[in-house]
């Protein structure tokens, strides 16, 4: 594979470097609504880092801030040892982002928006065909390039908003909530494709998303954001063995069988809800629901 490959690209991680990402207490406040509230935060080379949290948690301003589209700070963030305020054009140029929002035009080929990119970050001109080409085959849509985006299913808009973010070669791909409103089958196809060009290139991958089987299964560590703060990181396994291991010093495990606890339990642990920001109370039930749907349509346009 050749697409997003940056010449003398190390794939495997490289632990002696920078970290790919290290947030310090940043913060980001919206008027009185404090976002983001003192994360930190280290991603190391090569892994793929989940940000789990329900809506409102600060996941997207936390984003938005790392990828310098919201200013912050000398000293907040940095990117492979570049800092965000002080070197913001280096950090772009090693960035890829798929935003939450929709950033494929629905009047475009799949072809012209990944050449859009291309042209926007710098990709020489004479590189520019067959990295859009290499772009298009890497997330499978070769055979659709030549259509109007407008007329992809949602999957295919999602698996054409990588490729936009791999043409110009990222060693940090940023996206934020990937695969929210797709059907099972295009949210393992977007898995395949990310984990395909990770695995080929050794990029860093930082992914947010509400769904606990998808960190479990394609992320090697997670941080629980609940209300603009980190509540615990760690890989799946040592989340879960870290809530077994609590429940016991408490005794709370000790009636019935011993059940394995979940991502969503640990969660639950740590910020008295659920992911689906469903707040327990003392009798079990929830009083709130504040979860919604995110306004993605089948299709583009
Ligand atoms: N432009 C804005 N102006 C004012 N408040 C904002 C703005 N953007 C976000 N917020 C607020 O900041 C908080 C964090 O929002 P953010 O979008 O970062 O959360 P999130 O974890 O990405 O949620 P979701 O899962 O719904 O995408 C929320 O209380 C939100 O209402
Ligand atoms: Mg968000």
């Amino acid at each position: 594979m050749t697409v997003a490959e940056p010449a003398g690209h190390d794939r495997r991680p490289d632990l002696s470097g920078p970290d790919a990402l290290r947030c310090t207490g940043l913060r980001y406040y919206f008027g009185s609504t404090r976002a983001v509230d003192g994360v930190d935060l280290e991603v190391r080379p090569g892994e793929v880092f989940g940000l789990l949290g329900p809506n409102g948690a600060g996941k997207t301003t936390a984003i938005r801030a790392i990828t310098t589209l919201l200013p912050v700070p000398p000293g907040m963030v940095e990117v492979f040892g570049h800092d965000c305020a002080r070197e913001r054009m280096a950090v772009r140029r090693l960035l890829g982002y798929v935003p939450q929002q929709l950033s494929a035009d629905s009047g475009l080929t799949g072809r012209e928006n990944v050449a859009l990119f291309a042209r926007v970050f710098d990709v020489p001109r004479r590189e520019r065909a067959a990295r859009v080409a290499a772009a298009l085959a890497a997330v499978g849509l070769t055979e659709s390039a030549d259509r109007l985006a407008g007329t992809y299913s949602g999957g295919m808009v999602r698996r054409l908003e990588l490729a936009q973010a791999l043409v110009s070669a990222p060693r940090l791909l940023i996206l934020d909530e990937p695969t929210i409103g797709l059907d099972p089958i295009a949210r393992t196809s977007v898995w395949e494709h990310i984990t395909r060009v990770r695995v080929a290139t050794g990029m860093t991958v930082l992914v947010t998303t509400h769904y606990m089987d998808e960190a479990e299964q394609n992320c090697d560590r997670v941080a629980l954001m609940h209300r603009g703060r980190i509540r615990a990181v760690g890989s799946p396994e040592e989340l879960r063995a870290g809530l077994v291991r609590a429940r016991r010093s408490t005794g709370a495990a000790t009636d019935g069988p011993p059940t394995a606890p979940t991502l969503e339990d640990v969660f639950r642990h740590y910020a008295g809800s659920g992911l689906d920001g469903r707040e327990s109370t003392e009798d079990g039930g929830d009083f709130r629901d504040v979860r919604r749907t995110r306004r993605t349509a089948s299709r583009v346009g």
